[in-house]
């Protein structure tokens, strides 16, 4: 009977991982928030703003009202599940996010997870008024992305080797005939004038 009570090999092996694991993980925990608590600037720079008209501050007010945060971030609120809306007015005008939300498969071009017809998740989007719909569309157009974010057209300032062995890699000889980079273009369009 009391060979019963002592751990088998195999049992002792996988306690030992799993201590293990669980000691890495706190070992990394306390030294990623002690370097982050010294540190001078954020690990993770914040690279999008916003400045709400009063419009767009009543857009944010429905958009958190209307489950939208279930699936997308804005303002540093909501979840990770879906795509991040920070930046969003730095990608899309007012007009095509605003054609977007209320006929999501004709403007994307193509068929959609989420948005567009029942049984769709986010069908109930597009069945919204007309008014809600331009205050959460004019709320996410005043999301702005600076330069170097995920959402911005432009990417970081300065060289990045990373980048042209990116471009090198996975853009086909003739894109480079068809399109500009955008890196080479003269002046980049100055990212609030979009509006
Ligand atoms: C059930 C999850 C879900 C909910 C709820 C949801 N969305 Fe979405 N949203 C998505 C997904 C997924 C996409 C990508 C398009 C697709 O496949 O449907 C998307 C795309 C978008 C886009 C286009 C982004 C781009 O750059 O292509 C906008 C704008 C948007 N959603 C706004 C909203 C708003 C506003 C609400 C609330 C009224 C909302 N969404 C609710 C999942 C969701």
């Amino acid at each position: 009977m009391a060979s019963g009570q002592s751990l088998k090999q195999g049992e002792k092996i996988l306690f030992g991982i799993t201590i293990v694991f669980v000691v890495f993980a706190v070992i990394g925990y306390v030294a990623l928030e002690a370097y982050r608590m010294q540190a001078e600037k954020p690990i993770f720079g914040v690279k999008t703003h916003y400045d709400l008209s009063d419009l767009g501050h009543k857009g944010s007010e429905l958009f958190r009202a209307s489950r939208c945060t279930a699936c997308h971030r804005a303002m540093g609120n909501g979840t990770n599940m879906g795509l991040s809306l920070d930046g969003q007015g730095s990608k899309h005008s007012k007009e095509w996010i605003y054609d977007f939300l209320r006929d999501p498969e004709a403007t994307y071009g193509s068929p959609t997870v989420d948005h567009g017809y029942p049984p769709k998740e986010a069908s109930y989007v597009s069945s919204f008024e007309q008014d809600k719909l331009m205050a959460i569309a004019t709320f996410l157009s005043e999301l702005r992305a600076d330069q170097g974010a995920a959402s911005a057209p432009m990417p970081p300032e300065g060289h990045s080797g990373f980048i042209d062995n990116m471009v090198g890699a996975f853009a086909p000889e003739d894109w480079k005939q068809k399109y500009q980079d955008v890196r080479e273009r003269p002046a980049p369009e100055q990212e609030d004038s979009a509006q």
